[in-house]
């Protein structure tokens, strides 16, 4: 717990070790069964982030009877059921309590070889850096809440949150990486941060190389922000420097925090080309080579 991973590992013979996390929300998004689906791939992702498998997950619903109709709940669970059906993934119970507020998610348990367990920690100086989903979704998201964008914009993050880490997380099992999480509630920098917090080496960003939606630009340069982007950034003020001539919305969306985001891969830098080739091939089309890990300045994020 003190390495802040992504899922709990725990092992049971030599050869293999279960994985377990948890996950839910409130919606992000308005229609309910997009909603099952995105909560259900984000929750998924932890077990993704680590190398493992997810074999099993239990439903968690909190759910307000007297105000929304049960048309709404059973929507939700289906988006659920049907993003664990691609993922192989059995769902096997449940718990539901009534609440003022709508929350849903799963508990995932999967499996992995204790030997192949993927942690945040273990970057290499020389390592690129791959991230595997474009950035945004927090700005959007906030922006979805005000109706301040169009059908499309809608559409294009829920494919995006909805979809599995599984063929990022697939691929960079076979490669064999140094490290990697999922991009989450402290946006790309924040989680770049704490994957170098406590090591003897430094990050680079490319922000040119960055991939995120095009709304997001727009709507950060309007101010519509998250609360959460503001924290994130302030949190890591200590580590982080951003050069001077990155535009200022670009700053904004690498803090934005992010539901059921990409994978973000520290892999050696001779496999990172092979890596991302296949991952384009695979349709992880949106995949980027996004910075790297440096020897100096040690414990630092220089965005550039
Ligand atoms: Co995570
Ligand atoms: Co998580």
């Amino acid at each position: 717990m003190e390495r802040a991973e992504d899922a709990g590992v725990y092992k049971l013979t030599d050869d293999i070790a279960i994985v377990q996390t948890l996950d839910f929300f409130t919606p992000i998004v308005d229609d309910p069964y997009a909603f099952g689906q995105i909560a259900a791939a984000n929750a998924l992702s932890d077990v993704y982030a680590m190398g493992g498998k997810p074999l099993t997950a239990m439903n968690i619903v909190c759910f307000p009877q007297k105000t929304l109709a049960m048309s709404i709940l059973k929507d939700i669970l289906v988006g659920g059921l049907d993003k664990m059906h691609e993922a192989g993934v059995i769902l096997i119970g449940g718990h539901s309590v009534e609440d003022d507020e709508l929350k849903y998610g799963l508990s995932v348990t999967g499996t992995i070889h204790p030997a192949k367990v993927v942690f945040n920690t273990g970057v290499r100086a020389g390592d690129w850096l791959i991230l595997t989903k474009p950035l945004g979704t927090g700005i959007i998201s906030t922006a979805i809440k005000g109706a301040l964008v169009g059908e499309e914009a809608v559409t294009r993050i829920t494919k995006s949150m909805s979809t599995l880490n599984r063929g990022a997380s697939e691929l960079m099992q076979a490669t064999g990486v140094n490290a990697c999480t999922d991009i989450t509630g402290f946006g790309l920098l924040g989680h770049v941060a704490e994957m170098i917090e406590g090591s003897g080496v430094g990050m680079i960003i490319d922000s040119a190389a960055v991939p995120f939606f095009p709304e997001a630009k727009e709507l950060a340069e309007m101010g519509i922000l998250p609360g959460g982007l503001h924290r994130n950034r302030e949190f890591r003020t200590g580590m982080v420097e951003v050069a001077q001539d990155v535009p200022q919305y670009l700053a904004d969306i690498l803090f934005d925090p992010q539901t059921s985001g990409g994978l973000l891969i520290s892999v050696p830098k001779r496999e990172a080309t092979e890596l991302l080739d296949r991952m384009h091939q695979a349709g992880v089309s949106e995949a980027a080579i996004i910075g790297e890990v440096v020897v100096k300045p040690k414990g630092r994020v220089i965005v550039r």
